[in-house]
């Protein structure tokens, strides 16, 4: 059954894009899976851009304007995934036309990414309607967990399930919001907690994904991990460091206690 899962967050810059571009790579090169990513940021399109793909002669929006088949509109990126690109330039369109042209898509695919617009208007609520279930990027401060307990709000009353939270950009300090924090603020698992890495930015400038480009970061590890949360199959991580840490381990991290029980859920 394909799942098409929408990567929202009610505030930009908190890394949806780069959620959904380490997503598709680690879905399609590490668990086999057939990817399409989509973006669904109408009005401020990136994904394309952080994917290398600079021009293209069609996009979503002449999909939702009736111009062209939704497959002519389907770039095929070198690292094994499919981009539905939206248009750089301003078209007028009616965002929830999404739904039904993504239905069309469902047969091809595994697994369907929508890179969500971060304004509460009819963008991100067209990508609530055309998910089947989101995750919710934050990061650990408390001007992002108010926008993100805004958005599980927004989602439930949407009766779009949400799978998990995405947390972005821990740098571990005593200062930050923490996992259980946001579990208490929510009600919704932390699936995945990313570290703030520079490495994130490097891969950036040369349009790869940080968990193709860096595979063996902790960030991509997590990525890998999180991804194999979403098809039900746990990722092992078999590095050294990582044998030596779980001697010394106390107890075990929550989002991997929240991640096997998904697993076990899917199972
Ligand atoms: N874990 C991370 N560590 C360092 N930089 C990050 C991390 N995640 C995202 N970034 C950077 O933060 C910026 C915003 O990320 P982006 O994915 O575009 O956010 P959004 O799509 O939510 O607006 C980008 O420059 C991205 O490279
Ligand atoms: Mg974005």
């Amino acid at each position: 059954m394909t799942k098409i899962i929408g990567v929202i967050s009610i505030k930009g810059g908190v890394g949806k894009t780069t959620a959904v571009t380490n997503l598709a790579n680690v879905l399609s090169n590490e668990f086999d899976k057939k990817v399409l990513v989509v973006d669904a940021n109408f009005s401020a399109p990136t994904l394309a851009l952080y994917l290398g793909l600079k021009e293209y002669d069609f996009s979503l929006h002449d999909v939702l304007n009736d111009k062209i088949p939704v497959s002519d509109a389907i770039l095929k990126h070198n690292l094994g995934f499919d981009v539905i690109p939206s248009s750089l330039v301003p078209k007028k369109i009616n965002p929830y036309d999404l739904k039904e042209k993504l239905e069309h898509l469902k047969e091809y695919y595994d697994i369907i990414l929508l890179d969500s617009s971060p304004n509460l208007n009819e963008e991100i609520l067209a990508t609530m309607v055309a998910s089947d279930e989101l995750f919710v990027v934050s990061t650990p401060d408390h001007p992002t967990l108010k926008s993100t307990i805004n958005a599980v709000n927004v989602a439930q009353k949407k009766k779009t399930p949400i799978t998990g939270i995405i947390l972005n950009r821990v740098r571990n300090k005593n200062f930050e919001v923490n996992l259980n924090d946001i579990e208490l603020a929510t009600s919704v698992p932390v699936l995945a907690v990313l570290p703030e890495d520079v490495k994130v930015l490097e891969a950036l400038s040369r349009s790869i994904p940080v968990s193709n480009y860096y595979p063996k970061r902790d960030l991509s590890i997590e990525y890998k991990k999180l991804g194999g949360c979403i098809v039900g199959n746990s990722f092992k991580d078999n590095r050294f460091i990582t044998k030596v840490k779980d001697v010394l381990k106390r107890e075990i991290p929550k989002q991997e206690v929240n991640r096997s029980c998904m697993i076990e859920a899917i199972k």
